[in-house]
């Protein structure tokens, strides 16, 4: 008895289901909605199938084969009204998502439906959510870029054209024979090297700066002792500083061992100290440390500049910035470079360059981690 009932309940069951998969195949670019639907009227579309079959067999008397008809059959339309408000929720619910999805802004922000979603579509709204972010700032930043390497380009070339206009001039001077004392051609020949010594390492910085912004920077990194590459650093500064009566002092605990590209990382540390000696007025200090912090090294440069306005702090690691007394180009006059390139070695490293305002100046300070 129970075999025949498994049987025939079994035999429907499956033909159903078969034909039940023929459709949903037909229908799987349609809506969740809908397969949801599929499945819930062949659930019921077999159950009752079973049920019929099976109480015609078992020829129960008129009432309780009527009962149980009527049983499974409100049973099976009542699931199916809650499969169908089901598909109906699923529906709104990513058509919400895809009019928030419409009503992103220009700017790239994505805005999540108002009202609780489906978990699934939670997931993906907060995908999208994140990945619209990340989009954005990303934009952003390329913006951001692209301006600085505008105003670069346009710095750089007044920067370029304006000594060499006056190289030009003086050689045009020799060479007429306008300029003919000795004293006169000496100096001309003097400043046409100083000029030369100067272009050349804008030029030398320029490459520098691109290799870091292409990600080519090739950093063939040891393991070197910090108090050391900081020594050496304040040798090749000492004759900068003595022209300018700047005193420098430094102080280096004993071993600070980190892994890195000692050429690249000593000239990070030479364009703090030199930017260091520069702002800061004759008779002044500028301390430089190197000193471990638990399982970090720090190389801090303290000068005597008198602050770097508060506006302007944050952005002096930008390609390009200048103080208001940098801009304007002379013997002293940078291209502003000098602190980008420090961070993108320092960040090269995978460590962190920051400045604040402290004492007599401000300090810039360059964390590394401490090699094993
Ligand atoms: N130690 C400092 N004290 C005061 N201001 C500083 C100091 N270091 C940097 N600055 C400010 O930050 C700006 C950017 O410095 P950065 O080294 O990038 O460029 P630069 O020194 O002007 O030119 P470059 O280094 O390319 O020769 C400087 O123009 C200056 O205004
Ligand atoms: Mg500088």
């Amino acid at each position: 008895m129970i075999l025949q009932i498994i049987a025939v309940a079994g035999g429907l069951g499956l033909i159903i289901a078969a034909l039940g998969l023929v459709v949903m195949r037909g229908l799987r670019r349609r809506s969740i909605g809908v397969m949801l639907a599929v499945v819930a009227v062949v659930t019921v579309t077999a159950t009752l199938a079973g049920v019929v079959a099976i109480t015609m067999e078992m020829i129960i008397d008129g009432r309780p084969k009527n009962i149980v008809l009527t049983v499974v059959t409100i049973g099976g339309l009542v699931g199916l009204g809650v499969a169908l408000i089901n598909a109906r929720r699923v529906v709104m619910a990513s058509r919400r998502l895809v009019e928030a999805l419409d009503q992103v802004s220009p700017s790239g922000r994505f805005q999540p439906p108002d009202g609780p979603l489906p978990a699934e579509l939670e997931t993906i709204s907060r995908a999208l959510e994140q990945a619209y972010e990340r989009l954005r700032l990303g934009r952003e930043r390329e913006q951001a870029l692209e301006s600085a390497r505008r105003e670069l380009v346009a710095w750089v070339s007044h920067d370029l054209r304006t000594p060499l206009a006056g190289m030009r001039a003086m050689a045009e001077a020799l060479e007429d024979g306008v300029a003919d004392d000795p004293d006169t051609v000496k100096r001309y020949h003097t400043q046409i090297r100083v000029e030369v010594d100067r272009l050349s390492s804008m030029v030398d910085d320029l490459f520098e700066l691109s290799r870091i912004h292409a990600g080519t920077l090739r950093l063939s990194r040891n393991k070197v002792g910090l108090g050391d590459l900081v020594a050496d650093a304040l040798a090749g500064v000492e004759p900068l500083a003595r022209a300018k009566r700047v005193r420098l002092s430094g102080e280096a605990d004993a071993v600070l061992p980190v892994n890195a590209d000692a050429g690249e990382l000593s000239r990070a540390v030479r364009n703090l100290v030199v930017n260091a000696i520069r702002h800061t007025p004759a008779d002044g200090t500028v301390s430089v440390r190197a000193v471990a912090r638990g399982n970090v090294a720090t190389v801090s440069v303290l000068d005597c500049c008198g602050g770097i306005p508060e506006d302007d702090l944050p952005r002096v690691f930008d390609v390009a910035f200048r103080g208001e007394a940098a801009r304007t180009p002379g013997p002293d006059g940078g291209a502003g470079l000098g602190l980008a390139i420090a961070r993108g070695i320092v960040e090269a490293h995978e460590g962190e360059i920051g400045v604040m305002n402290e004492g007599p100046g401000c300090r810039f300070e360059i964390r590394l981690p401490l090699s094993a």
